[in-house]
């Protein structure tokens, strides 16, 4: 269990890597805003900045609320043709600027907004920094009547999958988070796991990584970005 130091030394470095980000957001036009603790202090960093943005595109209905609490428009993604910048926490990030989305249980809309957007922002405390993906069990947003195949199907890859408890998706659906699958290779397990029949997506973002990784430490915020 984490001490309430360790929490209070996790929160103020995520508050920083939030900070930061709004040096990434483009002025006069729509930002694509993530769910999750993170990008929640990021929203409350952007309202502080609102009048420069143009409004915003929401990943989740927990984050289109504080967006609209904060006075700020929020956009359905299909009135946008053109996002350059989209900024959200992770679960994981690798150097390889692969992640684990969806502790959160956003990450089908995470997907899509990320998809669109010209440039992904990651914000992270120090601790979601590894080598390999796949401490933290990797979410998996199913359709309801095909949860029990997708997690028989899952398993033959290794993995163990329960379903999230009293847990529905902005979606209607459900998640199972996996544990036990090594994930040396996310870019194939991504698209292996987007095959099985009744997926709607997973929580790997490795096809699309981020671009950008600001990672608040004690020594203050650290920008990675992919080696290439
Ligand atoms: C939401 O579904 C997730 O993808 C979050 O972005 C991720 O879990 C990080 O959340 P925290 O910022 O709360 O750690």
């Amino acid at each position: 269990m984490r001490s309430t130091k360790d929490q209070t030394s996790s929160q103020a470095m995520k508050q920083a890597a939030a900070r930061a980000a709004l040096h990434y957001v483009v002025e006069g036009r729509i930002v694509g805003v993530g769910t999750g603790s993170t990008a929640s202090l990021f929203i409350d960093e952007l309202a502080g900045v609102k009048n420069r943005v143009a409004g915003a595109v929401a990943s989740s209905e927990d984050t289109k609320k504080r967006l609209e609490g904060h006075g700020i428009e929020v956009f359905d993604l299909n009135e946008i043709t053109d996002l350059p910048v989209y900024i959200d926490g992770a679960d994981e990030i690798t150097p390889a600027m692969h992640m684990i989305k969806g502790g959160g249980g956003a990450l089908t809309r995470e997907k899509i907004v990320s998809a669109v957007a010209g440039k992904f922002v990651c914000i992270v405390d120090g601790t979601k920094l590894v080598d390999t993906l796949g401490h933290f069990a990797l979410p998996v947003e199913v359709i309801p009547m095909a949860s029990t195949y997708v997690a028989r199907e899952i398993a033959k890859l290794g993995g163990v999958a329960v379903a999230r408890a009293g847990f529905v998706t902005d979606n209607g659906n459900l998640i199972l988070d996996v544990n036990g699958l090594r994930i040396l290779d996310p870019v194939d397990l991504e698209t292996r796991l987007n095959q099985i029949a009744g997926v709607v997506t997973n929580g790997l973002f490795a096809r699309r990584p981020a671009d950008v990784c600001l990672i608040g430490t004690p020594d203050g915020v650290r920008t990675m970005t992919a080696a290439l």
